[in-house]
């Protein structure tokens, strides 16, 4: 068998012993004499897998009691209208711009209300996280339902290392790409959500864990479609139709790998020291340059270029030459980006940079 080093921005290499996990589980699930992918979500034993999933998730983020979890479907882009059909209750709206995807949730938004930019790196090619002191000014001056960030930019490689101070008004943040990468302190947001194929298991699950005051019927309630309501969502424990089963399954396993490896302290020392093995070498390079600024680098995606495309191109082909895959940046940025996600090993990343050194001897 010859695995790859994957360094996919989504979805992403998992974890191998939760893929022979699923592999032995796959036609008999523990005595059930039938397959995950075939049972009722109404059945015990899948009763036991989706509570099993949540149990252990709050345990792993100390998620507070007054806080609600869900696990959708749809991605973390039905989201973009799910947060303003469900949160907007004045009509008006913070966002942070750093980068595509909280470009694209803020024109969702603006379907459904006013929003406001409190903030965006988009003059400086978003290489940073911009300066935060206005967004708590204008959360002091005005009544704004919530204010939103993508707190891990997977397109750009940046991410929030602090939170904006929005004082009373709910901070809701994106943390797809940094889910389960390092301790969070939930009671600092009013909703978190995350598509699970980064860090959370596979495409087709979103988690969102909301704080029990935001879950009500905002104005949208007339047309919110009933699977987007947090209200009924949370009533019906995410099974008010038939949940993506066999991703919540693989979610569930994720959370528990993420406890047995330690939580999320160990994880993020260990993400910590992958990613400075990469921004090490980045910042001491002669062939290749980082686009984040230092202060704003993400731990969960690195991104960097060469001078020339076609060294770009020589890179991301001899790269496939060692086994190592993933690592052509998004279509809008070119160049590169290796994702450093939490099943992302250090050894992955050791070949990696081993890699990127070779390349620099032989084209400096
Ligand atoms: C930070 C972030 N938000 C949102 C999305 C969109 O997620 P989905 O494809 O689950 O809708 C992505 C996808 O990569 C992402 O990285």
């Amino acid at each position: 068998m010859a695995r790859v080093y994957n360094f996919s921005a989504g979805p992403s290499t998992l974890p191998e012993s939760i893929l022979t996990e699923v592999q032995d589980e796959l036609l008999d699930y523990r005595g059930a004499g039938m397959s995950v992918l075939e049972m009722s979500h109404r059945s015990a034993a899948y009763t036991d897998i989706i509570e099993d999933a949540e149990a252990t998730l709050r345990r792993l983020m100390a998620i507070p009691d007054n806080y609600r979890v869900l696990f959708l479907q749809g991605g973390a882009t039905l989201q973009f209208a799910g947060i303003p059909m469900n949160l907007m209750r004045r009509g008006r709206a913070g966002y942070l711009v750093t980068g595509l995807f909280s470009r694209l949730a803020k024109e969702e938004a603006e379907k459904y209300g006013e929003i406001e930019v409190l903030a965006t790196s988009e003059a400086n090619g978003h290489d940073r996280i911009p300066d935060l002191a206005p967004v708590a000014e204008r959360c002091r001056e005005t009544e704004l339902d919530y204010v939103y960030i993508c707190q891990n930019n997977t397109i750009y490689g940046t991410q929030f290392h602090e939170l904006p101070d929005t004082g009373e008004t709910p901070l809701v943040a994106d943390v797809s790409s940094c889910f389960l990468m390092e301790p969070i302190d939930v009671s600092r947001y009013g909703l978190i959500y995350a598509g699970a194929q980064k860090n959370g298991g596979v495409a087709g699950v979103t988690v969102i864990i909301v704080r029990d005051d935001l879950v009500g019927d905002g104005p949208a309630k007339a047309y919110c479609p009933s699977y987007m309501s947090y209200r009924r969502q949370a009533d019906a424990r995410s099974m008010m139709n038939t949940p993506n089963t066999f991703g919540i399954y693989l979610s569930g396993k994720v959370f528990r790998w993420a406890e047995a490896e330690g939580g999320l302290a160990a994880l993020e020392a260990r993400n910590r020291k992958k990613a400075a093995i990469l921004y090490d070498l980045l910042n001491k390079s002669h062939v290749f340059r980082s686009h984040a600024e230092p202060a704003s680098r993400s731990i969960a995606n690195v991104t960097f270029r060469c001078a020339t495309t076609e060294l770009d191109e020589a890179f991301i082909a001899g790269a496939r030459e060692r086994g190592i895959e993933g690592v052509r940046a998004h279509r809008s940025t070119g160049g590169m980006r290796a994702s450093i996600y939490n099943a992302v090993t250090l050894e992955a990343v050791e070949a990696l940079a081993a890699y990127m050194r070779d390349f620099e001897n032989d084209h400096r």
